[in-house]
């Protein structure tokens, strides 16, 4: 479809000759044309006639002769578009009239005979379902394959300490490889919500036709079971004016973006000079035009900025169907762009994305350095006294002492002598020592969860086996 995709003009056209005795304005016909961006939906627009053909012939509703020509005759228009040879026309206004248009000069009466018993409005809600269906399992394996790069990162930083923060502020150690765990479960539940929402998009339209569902003995089943329908859409004027499913999908979309945003967010920070975390590989960085020394993550700050029209397109959606009346109105026609930019939006993110945090490179030493910084163990100090008998909230004001005392030496915990901490509490003797180090403090965070490298290192594994499970595909 790359080539060629922009309308050429032909004749006026007669879709509608008929029941008007001036022609459409031609303002009028740039302006409600949508063959400019729906032509996007014609392959699906193709599957979905070839279905109709093949039911309304076993209904007898239309001879073989005329299947036989109409499949033949969407089969070579499905070739040239391929091709980038087929010619969109804007007057025949959308992707549907324009196949139909091309059917008809290639099969005669049988091409006018295909849109027996449908309508424009129950065929283009079917086409963007399967539009939509298509691409929700590409941005699934996407989401694996995203997933698949954090854990490799993963694997290999299992025990690499780093800072865990909150409010920015350093709280607790944890390793490198938790931390990018955090984002292998938001992705998770991504691919869990775009799984069940492909259950409500893959419900057959067809069959409802304009709106009120028609009178010859369609068998619409036959056509959801051609389709891979799981099943039908069971009041016509719903099934004609619906866009739950889109909306659905685009605040699926708008969450992944959000889950994206925020790991850009921490790939900004950390591959800043000032904290110096990690390393985004070189194809991945942009240098500056006048600052010699830049290296800009300007994948992650462009991803980030990217949620934002996503989340626009999810409110732009939302705002499109709360005035409409039932059934089909052409307001509904405003429903591709957003819907088609978010698809794209979301799966270029994605695929640049586990690019990117394959070429990541993590500076332990750095990482390491600023657990130290941060009093980063003063809360498993705080455990130890309370393993020895101390209440916690007692525990939790001796080490807040400990942690002040250290400030003004201008050192961390650990450095601090065994009879400067006892002056804090006889109960601190030398077997201190051991749970104010770092490892010390990693290995102890052992449950369910937590950070413990040996715990990281089996919710790695239980996780590749997970997305083993749900995209074998994806290795
Ligand atoms: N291009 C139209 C759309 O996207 C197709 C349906 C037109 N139906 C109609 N009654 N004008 O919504």
């Amino acid at each position: 479809m790359a080539k060629n995709s922009k309308p050429h003009r032909n004749p006026p056209s007669k879709t509608w000759s008929g029941r008007f005795s001036v022609p459409i304005a031609q303002s009028v016909k740039e302006y409600t044309a949508s063959v400019t961006f729906d032509h996007v939906l014609a392959e699906f627009d193709i599957q979905g006639s070839q279905a109709h053909a093949q039911m309304l012939h076993e209904a007898q509703i239309i001879s073989a002769a005329d299947l036989k020509a109409i499949q033949k005759g969407l089969s070579t228009i499905l070739t040239d578009i391929r091709a980038g040879d087929f010619k969109w026309n804007l007057d025949d206004e959308d992707v549907h009239l324009n196949i139909e248009r091309h059917l008809t000069a290639l099969a005669g009466d049988a091409g006018k005979r295909l849109h027996t018993a449908r309508s424009r409005n129950d065929q283009v809600a079917t086409d963007i379902r399967l539009y939509l269906r298509h691409h929700i399992d590409q941005l699934n394996t996407l989401l694996g394959v995203t997933q698949l790069a954090l854990l490799n990162l993963a694997q290999a930083h299992a025990d690499t300490p780093m800072p865990g923060f909150t409010h920015l502020q350093v709280a607790q150690p944890v390793t490198f490889g938790h931390h990018l765990l955090a984002y292998v479960e938001m992705f998770e539940r991504d691919i869990q919500r775009l799984t069940d929402c492909r259950h409500r998009v893959n419900q057959l339209p067809l069959g409802a036709a304009a709106l009120a569902g028609t009178s010859y003995p369609i068998d619409r089943a036959r056509v959801a079971e051609i389709l891979g329908f799981e099943g039908l859409c069971l009041n016509s004027l719903d099934a004609v004016s619906d866009r739950d499913f889109a909306i659905e999908f685009c605040a699926h979309a708008a969450l992944i973006m959000t889950h994206i945003s925020r790991l850009s967010e921490e790939l900004v920070l950390w591959s800043s000079p000032r904290f110096g975390f990690i390393r985004i590989g070189d194809a991945f960085c942009t240098g500056s035009s006048i600052m010699p020394q830049k290296r800009n993550p300007d994948v992650p700050e462009l991803a980030r900025g990217k949620t934002g029209r996503v989340t626009g397109h999810l409110m732009g959606l939302l705002t499109l169907m709360k005035g409409q009346p039932l059934a089909y109105n052409k307001d509904n026609q405003e429903d591709k762009e957003p819907l088609f930019d978010t698809v794209s939006t979301v799966s270029q993110t994605l695929t640049i994305f586990a690019e990117m945090l394959g070429s990541v490179s993590a500076d332990a030493p750095a990482m390491r350095q600023a657990v130290m910084e941060g009093f980063a163990t003063a809360t498993d100090l705080a455990d130890y006294l309370v393993k020895k008998g101390m209440p916690f909230r007692d525990a939790h004001e001796v080490v807040a002492r400990a942690v002040r005392a250290a400030e003004v030496a201008g050192c961390d915990l650990p450095n601090l002598s065994l009879t400067t901490l006892k002056g804090f509490s006889t109960l601190i003797d030398q077997d201190v020592y051991s749970v104010l180090t770092i490892e010390g403090s990693l290995a102890s965070r052992d449950c369910w969860g937590g950070t413990a490298p040996k715990r990281v290192r089996a919710a790695i594994k239980a996780a590749r086996k997970r997305l083993a499970r749900h995209s074998p595909a994806v290795k």
